[in-house]
């Protein structure tokens, strides 16, 4: 008999028939919005899980479900998994690496790139009809090449957007992470390593890729605004809630910073109103992973860690490899 696996919200087809291959799969085409009672229920008997991160893998749900093997999510980040809980109780968690780095990079400078220039407020200015006539300063903002790019969180994508920045752009390329690059990494990248106080004071545009944890909860809140330039752009395309969006607001409208690109909400799909009141920031419904080719190679990843933790293979991709240790 094959082994029972829940796929948890819609994905590709293709993906889902190829796990029919290895496993009897329930799954979710229609993209139903179920309650995490729904979700513990349809999980009884299911040895793995396909999630995305909008999934919450908790204690009570792993209590729920004690034949859980396997969890695997098809995205880079898991804060929504509790991942210590999950290691205890022999659960294999995976997630997406590298397959989204380079879409996702190129994703922190679209939006970077249309804060700064100003791309969604010119086209509401021109769509309203308020477009009469050329004038010098209509919708100036700031240039991206040879201004200072800040980059917290220096991983795989922050890595990639430094590289765009320094060798695309001409940047000066300043990063502050919880360890240091080695030196050939940082020469790679042309970054140089600074203080979290040097970075947001010092950055033209600030980029956030660090991933989300009780720690960097509100990384980015009015204190640390407050240090920015008032030219300053802020781009986050990590996790909602590494940013404080009420104190984003009000430091847009009262232009403590200059504007900012925001793909990652707190508590999203809803979104604070304070920003959908403002010009001056670039909103994006959590897509910098967003293309087709990436979406659907990271569909595969997360199946091939499932199928293998499943089979007696080598997942591609533990978050978690001390559990396959035991
Ligand atoms: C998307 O946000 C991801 O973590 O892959």
């Amino acid at each position: 008999m094959k082994p029972k696996v829940l796929v948890a919200r819609a994905v590709f087809p293709e993906v889902v028939e190829r796990l029919r291959q290895f496993f009897e799969v329930d799954d979710n085409p229609q993209d139903l919005a179920w309650s995490q009672a729904d979700l513990i229920q349809r999980l009884q008997g299911k040895v793995g899980a396909f999630t995305t991160g909008s999934v919450r893998i908790d204690v009570a749900l792993l209590t729920a479900n004690p034949q859980l093997r396997v969890v695997c999510n098809m995205a880079v980040g898991y804060n929504n998994f509790d991942v210590p809980a999950c290691t205890a109780r022999g659960v294999l968690c995976t997630n997406t690496p590298d397959v989204l780095t380079e879409t996702t990079a190129d994703f922190g400078f679209v939006l970077m790139m249309a804060a700064a220039r100003r791309i969604t407020e010119g086209e509401h200015y021109l769509r309203r009809g308020d477009w009469k006539k050329w004038s010098y300063n209509q919708l100036t903002g700031s240039d991206i090449h040879g201004a200072t790019l800040g980059i917290l969180g220096m991983g795989r994508i922050g890595q990639g957007i430094a590289k765009r920045g320094a060798h695309g752009f001409g940047m000066k390329v300043i990063y502050h992470n919880r360890s240091r690059l080695t030196d050939d990494k940082e020469a790679e990248c042309r970054a140089a390593y600074v203080s979290k106080k040097e970075l947001l004071q010092q950055a033209d545009h600030l980029v956030l890729v660090l991933p989300y944890s009780a720690e960097s909860h509100h990384a980015i809140g009015a204190a640390e605004l407050a240090q920015m330039k008032p030219t300053a752009t802020l781009t986050n395309i990590a996790r909602g809630g590494i940013v404080d969006d009420a104190a984003l607001a009000h430091a847009l409208a009262t232009r403590q910073i200059s504007a900012a690109g925001i793909d990652v909400f707190e508590g999203e799909p809803s979104v604070h109103p304070g920003l959908l009141k403002l010009s001056n920031v670039v909103l994006t419904p959590h897509i910098a992973s967003a293309t087709i080719a990436t979406r659907l190679a990271m569909a595969n990843l997360a199946a091939d860690n499932l199928i293998a933790a499943l089979t007696g293979g080598v997942p591609p991709s533990p978050i978690n490899p001390e559990v396959l240790a035991r």
